[in-house]
């Protein structure tokens, strides 16, 4: 949602500005912009749609900022691409949230006679910085002053052309300083500047940062006190950020689940036990997470529940509120974000700890924000997932709750073998053939619109998770169901040549799944099986496509093929497939 990026020091600005926006333009790539200062000028250059890999106009400067956009007040245009410029021309201003009074501040502002050029929210900040700053304060003084006017999750940042200087601040959306001798680098993600530096500094909500001649300084706003703060090396910021030979980076990193599933669950029992002490003295195990990361949620509270026998209950944390009046200090709540900064999962957590209620996290993020709101939290170990659509997190997190499930039971050991093996399974699994039927089935699916995928016990939220990142990536219209639900309705839309794909285990549901595909192969349907190979040769599914073996991980298992579906569908109809359309990595506006 948004990238920002900040740099003074002693290399060409403009450069450094644009790698590090390429670096963030998973935020949001609908249109970029860059502004520098040049014989104490600012200069602007902007664009709609993604990021040029060469910036095209020569400019020459140690100072300035920029900011990759994923529209949320007015259209993709030109105007509205950030940094927006104030009045006469002194200072430039980039923003990443929502100000979620914007309506009542622009009425205001327009009632004094400010007339606006934009449909963005941002505009208003840079009028309310006018305004104030007509009462003879510092421009800094200013920005504080107005960024306290603003309701929401906002981080700004400001180029000074009279001093020289980029002032930036934080509320909710992250905001993250790099550091090297003589030079300061300033970005919503440090992946933006970590090859350029490891040293970093975090800054909280409510600081303010003060950036001129290479040198940076923290004031909280309240106080207006200055906070020292110094660098700390961060090597996990070694982020990689190659394709690896694939030509997206969603098949590299669906590739890589061989071994993710493993780094994510390297924890030792000793690094375990804090966290299983926790729940076992807890009532209820909450999850919480959004979108892939809800998924996961569910499947982990699946193997709490058939696991460890726990009462464990998964939430959307967009719909937290609903749960506030039975969650309370003696429960626990683990939290599930990739990023670590997804605004209404922070929301939700920020709420919990108000009840005093123990947050653990697992994120993939070094650094966020969640990571800081936590008693305790785990880390996926996923490398960098640069693909918009979650796929290796996904599996990291549903593994790191299978390896929670088992030592809960004392089965840790077991575990261990467990994932190994089905990461042993994946190196062979992953093959030109399985590519070859996967590519094959979903050009036979590229004309389809309408499609279903039925799950019943562990496979149920694997077909929910399946269908969204089909949708994600190939636009289409895919729905997952609990098979149990197709005969209360879900049947009616059933016609003619509507895939519908099924995911059968061995296990106890197998039969029922069969019976369901047989239910809508009599009306027509196309039926696709994904699942354990010995259902193969079942005379119910016109195609199937295997699974890796696994005992106990069929749900990772399981969702692999819809990744690939996902991807060579997205393929097949020539759809952006790094970075589909309206969609951004980090959420960090509700
Ligand atoms: C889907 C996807 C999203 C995220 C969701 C939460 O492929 O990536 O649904 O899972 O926006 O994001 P995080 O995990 O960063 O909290």
């Amino acid at each position: 949602m948004c990238g920002i990026f900040g740099y003074i020091g002693n290399r060409n600005a403009p450069e450094i500005i644009h790698q590090g926006l390429k670096r963030l333009e998973y935020r949001g790539y609908d249109s970029w912009g860059i502004s520098i200062i040049e014989k104490g000028k600012i200069k602007t250059v902007k664009d709609v749609g993604h990021i040029p890999s060469i910036l095209q106009k020569e400019l020459k400067s140690n100072i300035g900022i920029g900011h990759t956009r994923w529209a949320t007040h007015g259209g993709v245009t030109i105007t509205n691409a950030h940094p927006h410029l104030c009045s006469d021309k002194r200072f430039v201003l980039a923003q990443n949230g929502i100000v979620e009074n914007y309506s009542n501040l622009k009425k205001d502002l327009e009632k004094k006679g400010f007339v606006f050029k934009t449909q963005v929210d941002t505009e208003v900040i840079v009028k309310l910085i006018e305004l104030n700053l007509r009462s003879k304060i510092s421009l800094k003084e200013s920005l504080i002053k107005s960024f306290k006017q603003l309701e929401g999750r906002n981080t700004v940042i400001l180029l000074d052309s009279k001093e020289n200087k980029i002032l930036a601040i934080r509320n909710g959306s992250p905001l993250i300083l790099g550091v090297n001798k003589d030079e300061v680098f300033l970005a919503s993600d440090p992946l933006a500047f970590n090859h350029c530096t490891q040293n970093i500094v975090e800054i909280n909500n409510g600081e303010l940062i003060e950036i001129d001649n290479g040198n940076y300084k923290i004031f909280d706003i309240k106080s207006k006190k200055e906070i020292k703060r110094k660098p700390k090396e961060e090597k996990l910021l070694n982020i990689d950020i190659d394709k690896g030979g694939y030509d997206h980076y969603m098949l590299k990193e669906i590739v890589q689940q061989q071994h993710t599933i493993l780094n994510a669950t390297s924890y030792s029992q000793k690094e375990l036990k804090p966290l299983i002490d926790r729940i076992k003295n807890s009532k209820n195990i909450y999850t919480i997470g959004a979108g892939t990361a809800a998924y996961a949620g569910d499947q982990v509270c699946y193997y709490l529940r058939n696991i460890a026998h726990r009462n464990a209950i998964s939430i959307r944390s967009y719909e937290t509120e609903s749960f506030l009046n039975v969650i309370d200090k003696n429960d626990i709540v683990i939290a599930f974000s990739q990023s670590g900064e997804t605004a209404d999962t922070l929301e939700a957590i920020e709420i919990l700890k108000q009840k005093g209620v123990y947050i653990c996290s697992v994120i993939n993020m070094p650094g966020s924000t969640l990571s800081r709101l936590s008693d305790i939290f785990f880390m996926s170990n996923a490398g960098s997932e640069i693909c918009v659509a979650s796929t290796k997190v996904f599996t990291s997190q549903v593994s790191f709750g299978y390896l929670l499930s088992k030592s809960l039971i004392n089965e840790y050991s077991l575990a261990k073998k467990e994932l190994v093996s089905l990461s042993t399974s994946l190196e062979s699994y992953f093959n030109a053939i399985l590519f070859k039927k996967v590519k094959d089935i979903s050009s036979k699916l590229k004309n389809k619109e309408h499609f279903f995928i039925l799950g019943k016990g562990q496979n149920y939220h694997i077909a929910q998770e399946g269908a969204l990142k089909i949708k994600e990536i190939s636009y289409k219209h895919f729905e997952g169901f609990a098979a149990g639900e197709l005969k209360h309705g879900v049947i009616a839309l059933i016609e003619r040549g509507t895939p519908v794909i099924s995911i059968i285990s061995e296990d106890i549901n197998s039969k029922d799944l069969i019976s369901a595909t047989y239910e809508v192969k009599a009306r027509g349907a196309l039926t696709i099986g994904i699942g354990d190979k010995q259902f193969e040769k079942e005379k119910s599914f016109d195609y199937f496509i295997p699974c890796a073996d696994t005992n106990e991980l069929k749900g990772i298992a399981n969702v692999i093929p819809f990744q690939l579906i996902s991807y060579y569908l997205a393929k097949a109809l020539g759809n952006s497939i790094d970075k589909p359309r309206n969609l951004a990595k980090s959420v960090t506006v509700k």
